[in-house]
Formats: C-alpha cells, structure tokens, sequence
C-alpha cells in the first residue's frame, strides 16, 4: 500500500502534484534542488490551498492539515521513507536519468519510481535506473489538483503489479486513470501539444489574430480555454520540448516547434509563469490578460439597419435573434422586397445553393462548370435572383455577409468594386463562452466590408472571428486536423475511443471527446474539409486517416 509519497521538482506540476497526494491523506516528502526551491514549491501549494479557503471550499483548519503532511525540503536523501517517488523536473532526459540513478542509492528496495514526464520515454529513463522494472510513468494534467486525468504508461519492462498499484493509486486520489503503453506524448500529449503546435503555426502564418484564434476554438468549439491561452498557462518551454519530442518520433513536420514558440522561449517569455508568453499578463504567474501591441482594436458599433436574404426556419431563427440583440431587421424574401434593403448597413444572405450542375443559370459564371472546382455546395452571390437584385439595389458601398454552413464559396461577379463587399461568413453552434460568426477575408475584399460584418457579429451578440478564406476558415482549419489524428491515433491500435474520449475529457477539460465532436460534424464532412486543406496546402498530416474513409464508406459512426 502506498502511504507516502516523494515529489521531486515544485514548480507549477510538482507543487499542484503534492497538492493532490496531500489533500487525499498522504505524507508527503517534497524536495527541489534548492532551499529557495522548496520554499518557493510551498508558497505555490499555499496560495492554491488559499483560493480554496477565500472561496469558502476548505476552511482553515483542514488547509493546515494538508499542508501539514507535506515535509519540503532540499535533500534527495529525505526520499529513503517513500513508498512510491515522483519526479516533475524540466523535461530533460538527462535530468531525469541523473535523478532516477542518485535515486538507486537512496530509496528503498520496494519503492515504485514514477515520473510526470509529459513525453519523454519511459523506457529510456527505466535504463537509466537498477531496477527498470519498477519505472512507470504518472502523468498529471495542469492544473493537477483540478484536472481529473492521470496517464500511467507501462514500459515494455514495467512490472505489472506496480504498474496495477499505481493506477489504483490514481483512483485513490481520486483521478481517471488511463493505463497505456510508452509512445510519445502518450495519449492526451500527442493529440493535444499536435494540435497547439498547429494553432500556433497558424498565427504565425497570419491566418487570424491571437484573440481570434482563441476565440475560435473557445467559443467556436467549447473547448474551456483556447490554444494560444492554453500554450501559456502549461508553459511555452513544456509545449516547445513536447514538439521537440514529437518531431522526433514522428518526423512530422506540422508538430515541430514553431519558429514564434522558439523565440519566445528564448526570450525568457515562457507564458504566465514569466507575465509573458503569447499575451502579457498583469503580472508573473498571473491569468489576468492586459492590452498590448498585438491587442485587437474594439469593432466599432454597428450603424443602421440589417438587411436579411433568404427563407425558411434558419433565417427565420436569425430575424429573431438579431431583433432580440436590438438590430433593426430588413427581411427579404423574394426580388420584389430587394430594393428594401437600400442604405442598410449589411445585409446578411442565408441561401445555400448547390453548386454542382447549373447552380447560376449562367448568370455568375458565364456557365462555366470548371470554375466550380470540386466545390459541392455553399453559396454563391449571384446565384439566386433575388440575390442579384440585392446586389443591384445596395449598389456597389453595401456590403453582403454570405452565410454557408461550415463553408462559402463566393463566385466573382467579374466586377472587383462589388467583389470587395462580399464577405464569406459561416455561424457556429452556440457554445457556453459564446457564438462565433467566422468572417473570411482575401485579397478580394476590402478591409471595411470585414470591419462592418465584425460589427455585425457584436451587434447580433456572436462573437466576430476574422480568418483568412481558406479552406476551413479558423474553426475547422484547426479542430478537423484534431480529429483526424484522433482517428490516426485509433487506426494505428495505440488507445481505444474511450482511452482518447476520457484523455481530452479528463486531462484537457474537453466538454465532448474528439470522436463525439467527430461523429457530431460527421465524418464525410470532416474528411471533405480536410481533403481540401491537404488540396490548399500539400501538408501531409491533413490528409484523411483512412479510417475516417471507412466510417463513410460504411455509413457509421465512431461511437456507433
Ligand atoms: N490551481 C488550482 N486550482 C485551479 C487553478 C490552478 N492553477 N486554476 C483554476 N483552478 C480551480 C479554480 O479554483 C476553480 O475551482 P472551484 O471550481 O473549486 O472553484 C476551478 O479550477 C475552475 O476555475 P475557474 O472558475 O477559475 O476557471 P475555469 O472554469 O475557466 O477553469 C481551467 C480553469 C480549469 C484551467 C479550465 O480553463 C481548463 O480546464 N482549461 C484547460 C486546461 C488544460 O487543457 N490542461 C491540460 C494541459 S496539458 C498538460 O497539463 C500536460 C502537460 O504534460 C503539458
């Protein structure tokens, strides 16, 4: 039975890992390399411990029992009573082996040697100690006292009685535990640090401001915090050494560490725990984001009417929500009503129309098939009568938000004047921290027509997320990728669905696992956007995991 603990490293792991092992009724032996360390280590579980009490959740008494298990201390040697011992040092093998040998000669014959590596392998550092067998990998999820997750990874040495104990340990604490075996970045890592590596690649390349991209997937998706936020409360040096490690594996480009990521971490700016990272915070280890350079000006309040296209129960849900949020609504329902819309300030055009096949009547595109591409539906300005008599109506100053579901595609009326004010847009589902309007920009569209749509979107009450028009736009450039390395990480028979559905529930706060969100957007869907990605791109990691075609092909579903 494992009664006492060593915990070695407290920085923000470490000290929530005592947390966690303290508040559950164990001793704990906590040590760091120096006595400032170890001081410093205490400060973090006090402060935790001290949100608790200000919210009335612990009261004093308990707090200093808790704190009261734990010895903090600078000397390795104190580890000769632990059952089982820990180590939540900097993800540096060498580190860790230096620490797993000295370990040898300290703790007794029957302690288990755990590590919180978030990618390292286990095996590697096993060979680094006596006795390999007793080596398993612990790993918590930041914050560690809040996120339910714990990977234990086997290596191929691991004794399997230990490695049994120790996930009976993790439900003692009262964590999820997911047993698998060494692979880098486990489950949660490898999915989760791909997907950073991606999202931060893609503000590099300019596809969408810092906020937007964290909107996109926050509000877009429901994900509790979004990625660049992410990057910066786990630490840009933890995200940069996972990529590293990654790259290594796998030799996948798309997860190796960004060149911003570099810099920032060479610069010392390693997120909250430096008040710097992709944001700037108020202070060192704080959350509370403040203005900066790269702050996202207010959009400016939206002035005059909305004119709304199109019918059915969508627009008619859209009428209403944008009357509810205040907007003055101009509906249009046929060519007659069109010159209605005079002066409005936007006029929003819901009408998806199939491309394939004589979508325009030539009217559009001269009748052109080719120009469609592979395109199977969206919606094209210009493709419905009433459509054309709007444009004519507003005149070339009015702009035209186009609503596609999860894509637009907007045919060039061969007049640049009036390209310039119609701007693709896709709504997504109402989320918990809100509703994203995604606005697409190009080269075709002016700067005005997308600040008057954001204007728009903030009006309504959706949350604006301007993204270059690609293929994807913001939400699904980012999230499809996602699943598809879900589906990859399944295919290759690493984790089951429920391994990788309770990894990103438990360990990253994911109100849906990846394949609910997958079987939700379904897969044809999924496939067809990162089909055209890959098309867009060429990057290899966005083509389509096979199994993804064979759910299509077998009309199922991941989760049955
Ligand atoms: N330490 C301790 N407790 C904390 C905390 C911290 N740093 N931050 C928040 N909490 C607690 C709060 O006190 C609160 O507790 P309560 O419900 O008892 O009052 C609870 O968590 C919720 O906090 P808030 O209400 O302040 O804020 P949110 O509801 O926005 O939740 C969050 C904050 C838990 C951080 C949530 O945004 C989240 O789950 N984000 C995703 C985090 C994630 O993905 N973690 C995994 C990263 S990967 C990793 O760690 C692996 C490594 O190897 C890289």
């Amino acid at each position: 039975m494992i009664n006492t603990v060593g915990v070695i490293g407290l920085g923000t792991m470490g000290a929530g890992i005592v947390e966690v092992f303290a508040k559950a009724g164990l001793s704990v032996i906590a040590v760091d390399g120096s006595a400032e360390l170890a001081e410093r280590g205490k400060g973090f579980l006090e402060k935790s411990l001290g949100r608790a009490v200000s919210k009335g959740k612990l009261d004093e008494a308990a707090r200093d029992e808790i704190v009261g298990r734990v010895s903090f201390g600078d000397d390795l040697a104190a580890m000769k009573d632990a059952d089982l011992v820990i180590e939540a040092v900097p993800e540096r093998l060498e580190i860790k082996e230096s620490i797993f040998t000295t370990l040898d000669g300290i703790v007794r014959e029957d302690c288990v040697l755990a590590t919180n590596t978030s990618s390292l392998s286990i095996t590697e550092i096993a060979r680094a100690t006596k006795v390999p067998s007793r080596v398993i990998g612990m790993h918590f999820f930041n914050p560690a006292p809040v996120q339910p997750l714990v990977e234990v990874i086997r290596s191929v040495m691991s004794d399997e009685t230990l490695v049994e104990q120790v996930r009976e340990l993790a439900e003692r604490l009262g964590k999820k535990p997911v047993v698998v075996g060494d692979r880098a970045g486990f489950v949660a890592n490898a999915l989760l640090v791909s997907y950073l590596a991606r999202s931060i690649r893609a503000y590099e390349s300019g596809l969408a401001s810092r906020s937007d991209i964290d909107a996109a997937m926050a509000a877009g998706v429901g994900l509790p915090m979004g990625p660049l936020t992410l990057c910066d409360l786990v630490g840009l040096d933890v995200i940069h050494e996972v990529c590293g490690v990654l790259y290594n594996a796998t030799g996948d480009p798309s997860v190796a560490s960004p060149s911003i990521l570099r810099q920032l971490v060479t610069a010392g700016r390693l997120g909250r725990k430096s008040g710097h990272g992709f944001y700037t915070y108020d202070g060192i280890g704080s959350g509370t984001v403040v203005d900066d350079a790269a702050t996202t000006a207010p959009a400016k309040p939206l002035e005059g009417k909305v004119g709304l296209v199109g019918e059915g129960d969508l627009v008619d849900a859209l009428g209403s929500e944008l009357s509810d949020a205040g907007v003055e609504v101009v509906r249009v329902v046929s060519a007659d009503d069109a010159a209605s819309v005079k002066g409005v300030a936007v006029t929003l055009a819901v009408d998806a129309v199939e491309l394939d096949g004589d979508c325009c009547g030539g009217g559009c595109c001269g009748g052109d098939d080719a120009s469609h591409g592979d395109v199977e539906s969206g919606l094209e300005i210009g493709a419905k009568p009433v459509l054309r008599a709007v444009r004519d109506a507003i005149g070339d100053a009015g702009v035209i938000a186009a609503l596609g579901e999860g894509s637009v595609e907007t045919a060039s009326t061969g007049d640049p004047t009036i390209d310039a004010t119609v701007v693709p847009v896709v709504l997504h589902e109402k989320q918990r921290a809100g509703q994203v309007l995604e606005i697409g920009r190009s080269v075709a569209i002016s700067d005005e027509a997308v600040e008057t749509v954001r204007s728009l979107a903030v009006a309504a009450g959706w949350t604006p997320v301007v993204g270059k028009d690609r293929a994807g736009l913001v939400v699904d450039a980012l999230l499809y990728p996602h699943l598809n390395d879900a589906a990859k990480m399944l295919d290759s028979g690493y984790a089951t669905v429920e391994d990788i559905e309770t990894a990103m529930k438990a360990g990253c706060g994911y109100p849906q696992g990846l394949f609910e969100l997958l079987d939700e957007a379904g897969p044809d869907d999924v496939h067809g956007v990162l089909a055209e990605m890959y098309f867009e791109t060429g990057e290899q990691h966005l083509v389509p995991s096979p199994l993804l075609t064979e759910h299509i092909l077998a009309d199922r579903t991941f989760r049955g």
